[in-house]
């Protein structure tokens, strides 16, 4: 059983032994009571520490994929109901379209340092209610991240929320009432159009192109419709992955400052992004701009923010007080830490480049399988992509036999409209079973005689 295991990839080694089994697994469709190799041999054949092959094991038992036997080692699970089969197969699935980072990807050392440096130093942080604009530390920093991207506001600005999703309900709330409507980008972000639902706003569905929205599309909407709000992914927009163009923003600002709509920039995959380019926000002071650190840090950890006018800023800090008594105090002042400290820069940066490699490879094997691409993305987490060769039925055929997930075809529509592109993880999209799922949806190669 040979796991192919990289010690100069940054995926920690027994995480690649796990996705390593898992693959084998799902690929070989391994029957369950099947035994696996001995420990010593997989540690043996592979040039690994035993140590490591039983944590991996360890974890796949957790995960229900694996069971230790008494005497017999590690053997293949059964699953005992059909619920617990589809959990066991859901486990054992790669979710190609997911939304953010897996945690193979996400590093654990420093914002453990961080939460031990809070929970030691911090007592308030840990038994208090947070201020209502959120953590006077917390906002100092995102106030120096703004200025560097040009964004230059007074931290009376800022409010801190939990997560963007907060920063997107609290906006909703307070801006909106029902039966007004906004245009959205479609694709585009699933929730929000489950929160504009939620509140009853109608959606007018603009068209993302690889530049950003069609601007004919969108002054026709504007004219027709005199939508109150503008809600847009300003870089490596969900799901294309591509970026706004400056020629774009200026004519999507200008348009709607004539119209006296209201642009709400979701800039959540912001530190995804290292090239040049300007925020709406650094263009125009009057856009809300909406961030979070789930995407890089930790989705758990519910930290984001918004910046807007102080006076929206405190109408927002009003609804969230009433909805949820503030933030997390205690979540606050773990990233204060990691970005006071420098270590978040560092992880972005490493998680940039990691991003980056990959991407070339995976836009390779999608030009190698003829699959078209969605503006080529040069940042961010995700390709949007379909192939040529085959119709969604037989991808999805194809993704099953290889133990890969997609996403549903109509999640990225606000009018549920369904679609043969697919959201492609960059960071999921390295494992085995993918490159297995691409190829064979590649065209028949010309035999050789
Ligand atoms: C475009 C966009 N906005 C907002 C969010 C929500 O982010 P958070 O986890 O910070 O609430 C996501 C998460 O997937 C997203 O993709």
């Amino acid at each position: 059983m040979e796991l192919r295991i990289d010690r100069r990839a940054l995926v920690p080694v027994v995480q690649q032994i796990v996705d390593a089994l898992t693959c084998w697994i799902r690929c070989n469709d391994v029957a369950p009571g099947t035994r696996l190799l001995s420990v010593r041999k997989i540690a043996h054949i592979n040039l690994l520490s035993q140590s490591c092959v039983v944590e991996a094991c360890e974890r796949l038992v957790v995960k229900g994929v694996l069971e230790s036997r008494h005497a017999a080692g590690y053997v293949v699970a059964s699953p005992v109901s059909s619920s617990a089969r589809q959990t066991h197969t859901s486990l054992c699935q790669l979710p190609l379209g997911d939304g953010g980072l897996p945690e193979s990807w996400r590093e654990t050392d420093d914002l453990a340092y961080a939460i031990r440096e809070v929970s030691r130093t911090d007592m308030a942080s840990l038994f208090n209610y947070s201020s209502p604009l959120g953590l006077p530390a917390l906002r100092q920093q995102i106030l120096k991240w703004l200025k560097q991207r040009k964004i230059n506001v007074e931290d009376s600005r800022i409010l801190t929320t939990a997560g963007a999703s907060q920063g997107l309900d609290l906006i909703v709330r307070t801006l909106f009432k029902p039966g007004d409507c906004v245009v959205v980008e479609s694709p585009g972000y699933p929730a929000l159009f489950d929160l504009l639902n939620l509140h009853g706003i109608s959606m007018l569905e603009v068209p993302r192109t690889p530049c950003g929205p069609d601007l004919a599309a969108l002054e026709a909407l504007m004219l027709k419709h005199r939508p109150r709000g503008l809600f847009i992914n300003s870089f490596h927009h969900n799901p294309t992955g591509c970026s706004l163009t400056p020629e774009v923003a200026q004519r999507v600002l200008h348009m709607a400052k004539e119209r006296g709509v209201q642009v709400i920039e979701d800039d959540v995959y912001a530190d995804l992004h290292s090239g040049p380019g300007k925020r709406l926000a650094a263009l125009d002071d009057g856009v809300i701009y909406v961030g979070s650190y789930s995407k890089t840090l930790s989705s758990s950890l519910r930290v984001g923010f918004v910046v807007a006018s102080v006076q929206m800023i405190v109408r927002l800090a009003e609804v969230k007080m009433i909805s949820s008594m503030g933030a997390s105090r205690f979540c606050e002042s773990v990233v204060a830490c990691l970005l006071a400290n420098g270590t978040y820069r560092q992880l972005v940066q490493r998680q940039r480049q990691r991003l980056n490699s990959e991407r070339q490879v995976i836009l390779q094997l999608l030009e190698d399988a003829g699959w078209e691409v969605f503006g080529k993305p040069v940042g961010g987490l995700f390709i949007w992509a379909r192939s040529r060769m085959q119709d969604d039925a037989q991808v999805r055929v194809q993704a099953r036999r290889f133990g890969v997930l997609l996403s549903s075809t109509t999640a990225f529509s606000p009018t549920g409209a369904a679609t043969d592109w697919q959201r492609i993880n960059v960071a999921c999209a390295c494992d085995p079973r993918v490159r297995a799922f691409f190829q064979a949806t590649a065209p028949d190669r010309p035999q050789a005689f």
